[in-house]
């Protein structure tokens, strides 16, 4: 028989369309089960500082469209210390609340490791991140929206690119990882691509860049990680200006447009199993896990795990990107 009779969720670091969406599948979910369901606002602050609320229906209807959060998100660093993680149980124990289920990316999961191991609290992790950084699912909450909207980006900027013969060097998010800038040069036909994952000089950027130039194309998209390891978009311009002077080149940084907007069908469904298999998974006694689905199937992974093992983009993307690049 399942012990738990009150239920907290949050959502913590950056946002991410599709967590709405989770939070009304654990909602939804949690009333097969009886259980009283309240809602953190803004992450371990708002638990730190006991803003916590009974959710209703009320709050969370016509939310499932919506990007952003309606608990609101914030990065807590009082959360990093001892003493505001005790405050934060503290209010949790308070209402009588036994588990928490946290929604969000690396310094959520890593802030829940700590938490499960100084209380007595059962936690359940829900990926979500634009980033899809997280080892232990294919696919975290947000990441697809993400990509689509950078493609949007990108295609707008091809008209321009074309109209003018420009260079366009496209900063895409990915604080460490390449896969948001993977998928959408992939997606956007872009002539190369920066990701942190892979060593790639300025020369051999280059000649990314040449080949295409020699299959007489008169302008350029080149999609560059954040995280890359060159360094800043600007910077990495000014170095090919002098070597590729056929061209004009630009600088687009595409920043949070990528996070904000309607979800994508594919991320609200993948929120929706995400939120309803996870709070059955917590109910049947499995806790201080992130779930995530790897090939289709389910899998708990220790927050450890999901936040220390690197996830590496798929090599034959990469070279799929690679060849239909030049
Ligand atoms: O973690 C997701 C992310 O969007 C990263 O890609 C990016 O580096 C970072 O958040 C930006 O954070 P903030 O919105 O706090 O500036």
């Amino acid at each position: 028989m399942p012990t738990i009779h009150r239920i907290a969720i949050l959502t913590s670091g950056g946002d991410a369309p599709g967590m709405n969406a989770a939070i009304r599948a654990i909602f939804r979910s949690a009333q097969q089960y009886d259980l009283h369901v309240y809602g953190i606002h803004r992450g371990y602050d708002g638990l730190i500082d006991d803003d916590i609320d009974l959710l209703s229906d009320e709050v969370i209807r016509n939310s499932l469209q919506r990007g952003g959060t309606i608990l609101k998100s914030a990065r807590s660093d009082r959360f990093k210390t001892h003493e505001g993680r005790q405050l934060a149980y503290r209010n949790l124990k308070d209402r009588d609340i036994d588990a928490l289920i946290v929604i969000g990316g690396n310094g959520t999961l890593t802030g829940a490791s700590k938490l499960c191991v100084e209380t007595d609290l059962k936690i359940l992790g829900i990926p979500s991140t634009i980033d899809n950084d997280l080892y232990g699912t294919d696919y975290t909450i947000g990441f697809d929206t993400a990509v689509q909207n950078a493609v949007e980006a990108v295609d707008k900027i091809r008209d321009t690119a074309d109209s003018h013969n420009r260079l366009f060097l496209i900063e895409v998010m990915g604080r460490d990882c390449g896969y948001i800038a993977l998928h959408t040069a992939i997606a956007s036909g872009a002539s190369s691509f920066l990701i942190p994952e892979i060593d790639k000089t300025i020369e051999e950027l280059v000649e990314d860049i040449r080949k295409s130039l020699r299959r007489k194309k008169l302008f350029g998209l080149v999609i560059i990680a954040e995280g890359n390891k060159l360094g800043s978009t600007t910077q990495i311009a000014k170095q090919i200006n002098h070597l590729v002077p056929e061209y004009d080149i630009r600088v687009a940084v595409i920043g949070h447009f990528q996070r904000g907007g309607p979800p994508t069908a594919r991320d609200r469904i993948l929120a929706a199993k995400f939120g309803k298999e996870g709070l059955e998974a917590l109910m049947n006694g499995v806790h201080n896990r992130m779930i995530g689905y790897v090939d289709n199937q389910k899998k708990f992974s220790s927050f450890e795990d999901a936040v220390s093992i690197p996830k590496v983009p798929d090599a034959k993307l990469i070279q799929l990107a690679e060849i239909l690049g030049r």
